[in-house]
């Protein structure tokens, strides 16, 4: 019995001493200690030992397996060591190399002039609202007084998806669902993004931004409409500025006009900034036409209103003198650092 345990403890701190890593310890561990390992079996031996010896016996078991637990400890600590070791030489770090800048992104000029423009509105108590991008004919057309087959239809190129809903050309669609609403006085303004069937060039996208407007009350005049869009021009271009409306044709306002800005490069002499005309156009706008309110279900002896559109993007290059829209959309970081 002695000589057996001699020999099963020897074979055990040899295997330990041996053995290549922290797994192997862990087998071993299994095979001499576990509830079938080798020492154990020869404690399970004990009932053929005779009482009088078995204390003796009992005892050696403990010390070997005492032993064999302390190589194991031993040999454990110093694999975690050198692997800990291993590890702290792979990962120096060298301090004295200079940090890593953090960039910091920043808004696009487009979300700029865009929250310049909606804080002018909310501040004349303006509420902002959204409407779909793809959207029913209905809306984009029929119920902005364009019939199919009017000629209005075709100066849009429009994407289509079927014969009813389409990428919506304008943002004056939102005027519609706004209107159905049902609930007024309104006085909104609602961005977004709209689409039409051009060619990319310096000033077209297939895909550029709308800032629409429409003020639905009783007793609405001309005179609010251009009382509000001279404020507005004032405050995003400078309190210098200067408009001027020229009659135009939409076919869901009625009068309709465009609005001209003093130049703010020339203040109204001529430059090449206006090319030489001393104003620049910036929205389209009008009168809600009686056939419009109708439609949607509001009559119009009873309100009156005014609408205006505009172009995003447009006053974007306006204010910071950029000369091709692509530029706005192109993610060119040398670009979009200089704002
Ligand atoms: N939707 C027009 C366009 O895309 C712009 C416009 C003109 C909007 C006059 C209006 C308006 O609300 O009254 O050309």
């Amino acid at each position: 019995m002695k000589e057996k345990l001699s020999q099963i403890m020897d074979s055990a701190l040899e295997q330990i001493e041996k053995s290549g890593g922290l797994d192997k310890l862990n087998d071993i561990r299994v095979a001499f200690l576990g509830k079938k390992g080798e020492l154990t079996s020869v404690l399970k031996a004990m009932k053929d030992v005779a009482p009088e010896d078995r204390p003796k016996v009992g005892q050696m078991v403990n010390e070997a397996r005492a032993k064999i637990e302390a190589k194991l400890e031993e040999k454990k600590t110093a694999f975690e060591k050198a692997l800990r070791e291993e590890k702290m030489k792979a990962e120096v770090i060298d301090v004295t190399l200079p940090g890593r800048k953090m960039e910091m992104g920043h808004r696009h000029p487009n979300t700029i002039t865009l929250e310049e423009v909606e804080k002018i509105f909310i501040g004349m108590g303006y509420e902002v609202v959204e409407g779909p991008e793809v959207e029913y004919d209905y809306y984009n057309f029929e119920a902005l007084n364009i019939p199919a087959n009017h000629p209005a239809k075709d100066e849009q190129d429009t994407f289509y998806i079927n014969d009813k809903i389409l990428l919506r050309t304008q943002t004056s669609s939102v005027q519609v669902h706004e209107m159905e609403k049902g609930k007024l006085p309104i006085r909104m303004i609602s961005p977004g993004r709209v689409f039409r069937s051009d060619d990319v060039d310096a000033t077209h996208s297939p895909s550029f931004h709308q800032i629409e407007g429409l003020v639905i009350d009783k007793n609405v005049t001309f005179a609010d409409l251009k009382g509000t869009l001279e404020q507005f021009a004032k405050q995003l271009f400078g309190e210098e500025t200067r408009v001027k409306f020229r009659p135009h044709h939409f076919p869901f306002t009625e009068p309709s006009a465009e609005m001209d800005v003093t130049c703010f490069k020339c203040g109204g002499k001529g430059c090449r900034f206006c090319k030489g005309e001393g104003w620049i156009e910036i929205l389209g706008c009008g009168m809600v036409h009686p056939h419009v309110f109708e439609m949607s279900g509001i009559d119009p002896e009873e309100y009156k209103g005014f609408a205006f559109g505009v172009g995003l993007e447009r006053i974007a290059l306006l204010k910071y003198e950029i000369d091709d829209m692509r530029l706005l959309y192109e993610n060119d970081k040398r670009f979009l650092d200089q704002f």
